[in-house]
């Protein structure tokens, strides 16, 4: 080999070796931020769940968040996953964790390793496998033996995975930062003594596995030292961490919030998520992860709740799909490029707080050595103001918060979005049936029937009703209660008949009902009261009466104190009321029969591949208890790809065997109750900005790609209640080829276009940049452009009472034919069509 060849691969190896070692430093911490090989660093952190997404998806998933500016991912560790049977460990394809830290690794980024094990994150029974329930005296996150014996063996496994895989940073790895127990300070009062005595417990546990970098514990104000305690919440401006020597640091700022089958769609307006961030920097922070980041698809039956819809969308930056949600992400990105400028002074110095006036607040970060960066906010809910500060006037919008990373000029203000507006668009398709007229009357589809009742070998017989979990074990959300019973002719019950009414009572989450074989009638709770209650008019024939009652969990609990404890199923009664005369016969402590699961399930009908589907008899339509299966194409495309389910009732759905989770698109909202849009000043909550009502909270079912081929995909469905999977269409989503901005003329120029040193160079005027979402796209048309006072929001843009002549014509030559441009937001560009009056430039433009 040639001595420059052998130069070069010593080169490229080093080169390799720097990319994936390059964290080798000690992390600590101090009073002021968490310290990275000796330096003090501000974080800005996003939480993506690996299982929540494909393998295929992470690294796009991690790129997007790094050029949003993230310097660290967080992700929980789902013990329900790697160990689904007590001692058998799973870590490939979703599960890899290894994989996926290895990744967020070589994209240069940090990981934040929240290992809980109790995790909550509306997973299925918090994260915790359903075998440790059946361990004999065990009590859950308390001072408990058996308990604290099998957490400390799964929290000690996947930290020495972690060191094996060299993954800590004081190994050389990405990992500065691990997390054990989750907002057990929320709910640990329940647990008295044994509570503070199990905290302590976890601490010494956790300290004693020697990651070499710190532990955190979230919402617990008691973490013994050196445990770091962290805020989560909405706004954590106010927190302050129990010790002096340790940063404020903010572990869960909701980006959205989840949704639940039977809710609206909860969002959370960027303007507010800005403000919410730059009020935690303002006030001494240091660390803030967004969660969720990028929430994906809670598929298969991980889903907690219950009731926890299969999406995760979170609104949040990158939305379910992977696809960059906007404003969103390009506001927090500018966001965090403003909060960098102002880092060397952040770390340096404490704070101060100049008095500004009644809700403003002005701080000061200025340092010995000359440095000076500032946080003007307005925390009013009503007026903007004009404040002074340092000699210069300053106008805060209600809401917001300035940040001045020379103590000057305005960088960002957390209401005056820059960044472009990119409503997404659908693209709708029938399912490419591979149509074999053979098939259920040439619908391309065949199906199975599920028996009502009894079907399966291992089914027992048991007095009385038993709780749902304990007999399940979660294998399945399926339990049949089922009881044949005879009654006499003589029956007071029968004299009246019809007017016999099936009355059940179940602790949840939803029920079907069959006598004689025909469904009577379904039971559902909701998000917020898991329990069925029911009352079916029947009718009954003397001698026998088969009672069939099929009830089902819709994701395990997963938050609250003893939450484990939360039964599910029918624990009775179960009675047959006649309404005249007061008869009552109560079946609860009869001999029931209990199946686990279904039959279908029993055989893998969602692998496609049995022997038993009929594709030659009429295909079953709006009837319960079908399997129903097809043949189809993939959209054409590489766009993210969806199922609609509509036209179908409730069951769960496999795509070529895997599981995308549970459908339910006849789970509507109710009526009232939301804005849309929605004022973003003043407190977020969770049910205050919310979309969707009176429509299904779920209606699309995300596929990923990277499980389909390009034909011969294999749809298995389960419907419980009844549907026609004729109707159901796919939808592929893309960036629209629309894409909007509107900014004023007292906008603060574009971040990117501050120096990035502490010489901030002032640059006329503001500045509105479009850019296309695609790389191979250009600006193609103008659709809408006015300077002067426009009105509206992106796609219905109008012009207001003050318009410039030339806005048309000067932004179509500046952006036609290019894939980007950016055109000054002032009456140098247009002229002044209005003098005097405060001016905005609103454009829409379309990319191909
Ligand atoms: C927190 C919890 C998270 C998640 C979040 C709501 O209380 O720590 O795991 O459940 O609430 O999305």
């Amino acid at each position: 080999m040639a001595s420059k060849e052998i130069l070069l691969l010593v080169l490229c190896w080093g080169l390799v070796v720097l990319a994936t070692t390059s964290f080798g430093a000690n992390v600590t911490y101090d009073h002021r931020a968490v310290v990275i090989g000796g330096k003090r660093r501000v974080l800005i952190s996003g939480s993506i769940h690996y299982p929540r997404s494909t393998p295929e998806m992470w690294p796009d998933l991690i790129q997007k968040s790094k050029d949003g500016g993230l310097d660290v991912i967080e992700t929980y560790v789902f013990w329900n996953l790697h160990e689904p049977v007590r001692n058998q460990y799973n870590f490939e394809g979703r599960y890899d964790l290894v994989k996926f830290v290895k990744l967020v690794a070589e994209a240069g980024l940090y990981v934040h390793l929240r290992i809980g094990p109790y995790v909550c994150a509306e997973w299925n029974y918090g994260g915790f496998p359903l075998w440790l329930h059946f361990i004999p005296g065990i009590q859950f996150r308390t001072d408990n033996e058996p308990f604290k014996a099998e957490m400390q063996r799964f929290t000690a496994k996947i930290v020495d995975m972690m060191k094996q895989e060299k993954l800590y940073a004081s190994q050389g790895g990405p990992i500065i930062l691990s997390q054990i127990e989750n907002e057990y300070g929320n709910i640990d009062s329940a647990y008295g003594a044994a509570g503070k005595s199990y905290i302590k417990w976890a601490a010494g546990m956790a300290l004693s596995l020697d990651t070499g970098v710190p532990w955190v514990m979230c919402q617990q104000s008691d973490a013994p030292d050196p445990i770091i305690n962290t805020c989560n919440g909405f706004y954590c401006d106010q927190f302050t961490p129990n010790s002096n020597n340790k940063p404020k640091m903010w572990t869960e700022n909701w980006s959205g919030w989840f949704l639940s089958f039977g809710g609206a769609v909860p969002y959370r307006p960027v303007e507010d998520l800005a403000f919410a961030v730059a009020r935690f920097f303002q006030r001494g922070g240091t660390f803030q992860n967004y969660y969720m980041y990028h929430g994906g698809t809670n598929f298969d039956r991980t889903s907690g709740g219950p009731f926890i819809s299969t999406s995760y969308d979170y609104d949040a930056p990158l939305d379910e799909y992977g696809l960059i949600r906007q404003p969103k992400w390009g506001h927090l990105k500018d966001l965090h490029k403003a909060i960098k400028l102002c880092e060397a002074a952040l770390v340096a110095t404490d704070p101060t707080y100049p008095s500004l006036g009644p809700n403003l607040e002005a701080t000061v970060y200025k340092t010995g050595s000359g440095l000076c960066s500032a946080f003007l906010a307005n925390i009013g809910t009503n007026s903007d103001v004009t404040v002074k500060f340092n000699g210069n006037s300053y106008l805060l919008p209600a809401w917001s918060v300035s940040i001045l990373p020379d103590c000057k000029n305005v960088v960002f203000n957390t209401a005056k979005i820059n960044s472009v507006t990119l409503v997404p668009s659908f693209s709708r398709q029938s399912l490419q049936v591979a149509a074999d007229s053979s098939d259920a009357i040439g619908s391309g589809w065949s199906y199975i029937n599920e028996p009502v009742g009894i079907s399966k070998d291992d089914a027992f017989t048991k007095p009385g009703l038993l709780e749902q979990i304990k007999t399940t074990a979660d294998q399945s959300d399926y339990l049949w209660y089922s009881l044949s019973t005879n009654i006499k002719a003589d029956e007071p019950l029968l004299e009246d008949g019809s007017k016999t009414v099936l009355h059940v009572q179940s602790l949840g989450h939803a029920l079907h009902a069959f006598i004689n074989g025909k469904l009577v009638g379904s039971g559902y709770g909701s998000s917020s009261n898991a329990k069925v209650t029911v009352d079916f008019p029947i009718a009954l024939a003397p001698g026998k009466n088969t009672f069939d009652l099929l009830s089902l969990t819709v994701g395990l609990q997963n938050y609250g104190a003893f939450y484990e404890k939360t039964g599910a199923g029918i624990t009775g009664p179960v009675q047959l009321k006649g309404s005249g005369n007061g008869t009552n016969i109560d079946l609860s402590s009869q001999q029931w029969t209990y199946q686990t699961g279904l039959k279908g399930e029993e055989l893998n009908f969602p692998s496609g591949s049995s022997t038993q589907w009929d594709s030659k008899s009429t295909l079953p339509k709006l009837q319960p208890l079908v399997w129903y299966k097809t043949t189809f194409d993939a959209p054409a495309g590489s766009e993210p790809v969806a199922i609609d389910f509509t036209g179908m009732g409730k069951g769960e759905a496999w795509v070529n065997g895997q599981s995308i989770g549970r459908y339910w698109p006849t789970y509507v909202s109710q009526n009232g109750g939301c804005t849309d849009p929605c004022n973003y000043r003043g407190a977020y909550s969770s049910n205050k900005c919310l979309k969707n009502c009176g429509k299904p909270s779920q209606s699309l079912y995300h596929v990923p790609r990277s499980w389909l081929k390009s034909s011969g995909n294999t749809l298995v469905l389960f419907e419980e209640i009844g549907g026609d999977p004729t109707k159901i269409s796919f939808v592929t989503k893309q960036l629209g080829s629309s894409l909007c901005s509107h900014v004023t003329d007292s906008h603060p120029l574009p971040v990117d276009m501050w120096g990035s040193d502490s010489k901030i160079q002032r640059k006329p005027g503001p500045v509105l940049s479009l850019e296309c979402p695609n790389p191979n796209q250009v600006i193609s048309s103008i659709k809408f452009a006015s300077f002067g006072t426009p009105l509206g929001t992106c796609g219905s843009f109008s012009r207001g009472r003050c318009s410039s002549a030339r806005s048309l014509s000067v932004v179509r030559q500046a952006c036609v034919g290019s894939k980007s441009c950016s055109i000054g937001v002032s009456v140098n560009t247009f002229g002044d069509p209005c003098k005097g009056v405060m001016k905005s430039l609103a454009v829409e433009a379309s990319c191909t």
